[in-house]
């Protein structure tokens, strides 16, 4: 669309307004953008705590209105983002810029956009792009009483995820203009529905024997429990993790818009989809900055940890990583959200994933496998444990020893079914009901037992006097520290809920002690001799040998 050839000549100082937004964090800050317009020397100024790509608008915007047979050299403008303390970033403005410069220049009716929120990057062309963080955005617009939105049509999809706000995707800047002049009408998106969906990850059933590794994941899926796979080059530790995911529950819609906003504000979302409707799987290079696992930065972006929210953060390689980036992964853990600090303002990304963290457990990889001679120099071997020791492990309820699988059993299991990903996520499924219902009935107020307290579990994983006896001699026969015991008391009750029990049966408890090989105050492998044998079933045959060097 062309618009007229210029015959009117502004008063002295025409003004003209438009709502947009901008993003800190997953807050929504609504702009003014107001301009002001008069004929005289060119020149272009901007007030309002706008970084590099809020400031190269005027670029692209002036390119995106010479489209339109208007050239902006005889004008002087001048745009005000208000409030003007409060920083803006990226390119979201431009559309709205874009329009207060036709309106105050009145190349378009004042007004036409009162009360919606308008969004969206300009191309040089005057098309409009996609922005990030579209859905927090509308979210935001929508609690503070806004009824409708101006986004760009890429991220129709998302958009369409907010409801109770009216929608109109735009493609382009001539094709905002004709609506707003009353000459083509855009059409409002309709409110999409809400569909969860399974994970399509790879499956447990392609996992030939692992029937330990298979136990352990279902385990941390049931109860959210962090887990830490140990063992020698090969073993299949990476193959079992990338399987986690699939045993998780789908997401509710609560859970998915929360993941969703966090992938759109990070630009990862998928345009077509607009949604994250299955539990996300992140798997970041050990390479990663701690900025990057973390979240942060000066325009505060989250981090691979909240981009696994409801889903799973694999740390494949868990040596390999920076020191620095895993100590700053424990207090967000703890918290369950990232925060970061700037200025005056605090951005809030949550951050609630399940946590797999695998590695070699001595440089031959042997070391604690049941099934093989470890051959490293014990004080080599010492080192390599100590790497492993710190924080970040104290958070890990599950320490697993996956064994290499010899080519009889891959070949055996081959012609037996091997329990899928579907079989054990209905498991799942059932004792995570368990959960939900004790927590209805008011018994605890976690959500998963990986969360309960210890008052929850003396009402909720009460022990007989077995389990007590046994537990007991678990800690003086293997020397495990005060720490362990309430992340013992957890795994016990979700592996009571695995079976169905209401109450934690020695069995239980047995089984969960064997999911504490190492010791992390001490970081040393737990002795050998077990007091499992008298409770836990027997595929554990896993105790760690005893080192004299630790
Ligand atoms: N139990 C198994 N069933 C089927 N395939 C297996 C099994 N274990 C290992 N493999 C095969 O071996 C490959 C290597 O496994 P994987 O990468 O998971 O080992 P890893 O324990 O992570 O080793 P590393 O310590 O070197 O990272 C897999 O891609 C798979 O092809
Ligand atoms: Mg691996």
């Amino acid at each position: 669309m062309e618009l007229a050839a210029a015959t009117f000549v502004p008063p002295a100082l025409a003004l003209a307004r438009v709502t947009s937004g901008t993003l800190f964090g997953l807050t929504l800050c609504l702009v003014e953008v107001e301009v002001g317009c008069r004929r005289g020397p060119a020149h272009f100024q901007l007030a309002g705590l706008a970084e590099a790509a809020v400031r190269e608008a005027r670029i692209r915007v002036s390119s995106a209105i010479s489209q339109l047979g208007l050239t902006l050299e005889e004008y002087a403008i001048t745009v005000s983002l208000a409030p003007a303390d409060v920083r803006k970033s990226g390119s979201g403005l431009d559309l709205a810029l874009a329009v207060a410069i036709l309106e105050a220049l009145q190349r378009l009716p004042a007004g036409g956009t009162r009360g919606a929120l308008v969004v969206g990057e300009l191309g040089l062309d005057g098309s409009v792009r996609p922005i990030p963080g579209v859905l927090p955005m509308l979210d935001g617009a929508r609690r503070a009483g806004i009824e409708a939105a101006f986004v760009p049509k890429d991220n129709a999809q998302e958009a369409a995820r907010v409801s109770g706000i009216v929608v109109y995707p735009v493609q382009s800047l001539q094709e905002l203009i004709a609506h707003v002049a009353g000459k083509t009408s855009l059409s409002a998106l309709t409110h999409s529905t809400y569909l969860p969906r399974a994970s399509l990850g790879p499956n447990l059933a392609e996992v030939r024997g692992q029937s330990t590794g298979k136990r352990a994941l279902t385990i941390a899926a049931a109860g959210r429990h962090h887990l830490l796979l140990l063992g020698p080059p090969g073993a299949g530790k990476s193959m079992l993790a990338r399987r986690l995911v699939g045993l998780l529950p789908p997401l509710s819609l609560e859970e998915a818009l929360e993941t969703t906003a966090l992938h759109s504000v990070a630009g990862l979302l998928d345009k077509s989809s607009g949604i994250v409707d299955a539990p996300p799987f992140r798997a970041p290079h050990h390479t990663v900055s701690d900025v990057g696992l973390v979240g942060g930065g000066g325009t505060p972006r989250p981090g691979e940890l909240s981009l696994a929210h409801n889903g799973v953060l694999f740390l494949d390689e868990l040596l390999e990583f920076r020191r620095s980036a895993l100590e700053a992964l424990r207090q967000p853990l703890e918290d369950q959200k990232v925060s970061v600090v700037r200025a005056r303002a605090r951005a809030v990304f949550p951050a609630r994933p399940l946590v797999v963290l695998a590695t070699n457990p001595c440089p031959c990889g042997n070391y604690g496998s049941p099934r093989a001679q470890c051959r490293c120099d014990p004080g080599a071997r010492s080192r390599y444990l100590r790497k492993l020791s710190g924080p970040l492990l104290d958070r890990i309820d599950l320490h697993v020893h996956i064994p290499r699988v010899d080519v009889e059993s891959l070949r055996r299991d081959g012609s037996e079914r091997s329990e899928s990903s579907e079989d054990l996520a209905a498991r799942v499924a059932a004792a995570r009901a368990r959960q939900a219902a004790r927590k209805r009935q008011g018994m605890s107020r976690a959500s998963d037992n990986s969360e309960a307290s210890l008052e929850e579990l003396e009402r909720c994983a009460r022990l007989d006097t077995k389990s007590t006896r046994l537990l007991e001699a678990a800690f003086s026969h293997l020397g495990l520290s005060a720490r362990s015991y309430v992340r013992l008391l957890r795994v016990a009750r979700t592996i009571a809920d695995l079976d169905d029990e209401e109450r934690v049966q020695e069995r239980h408890v047995g089984e969960a002690i064997c999911y504490r090989t190492l010791d992390p105050s001490e970081v040393r492998m737990l002795p050998s001799e077990s007091v499992s044998q008298r409770g836990r079933p027997p595929s554990r045959a896993q105790r760690p040998p005893t080192d004299p060097s630790d």
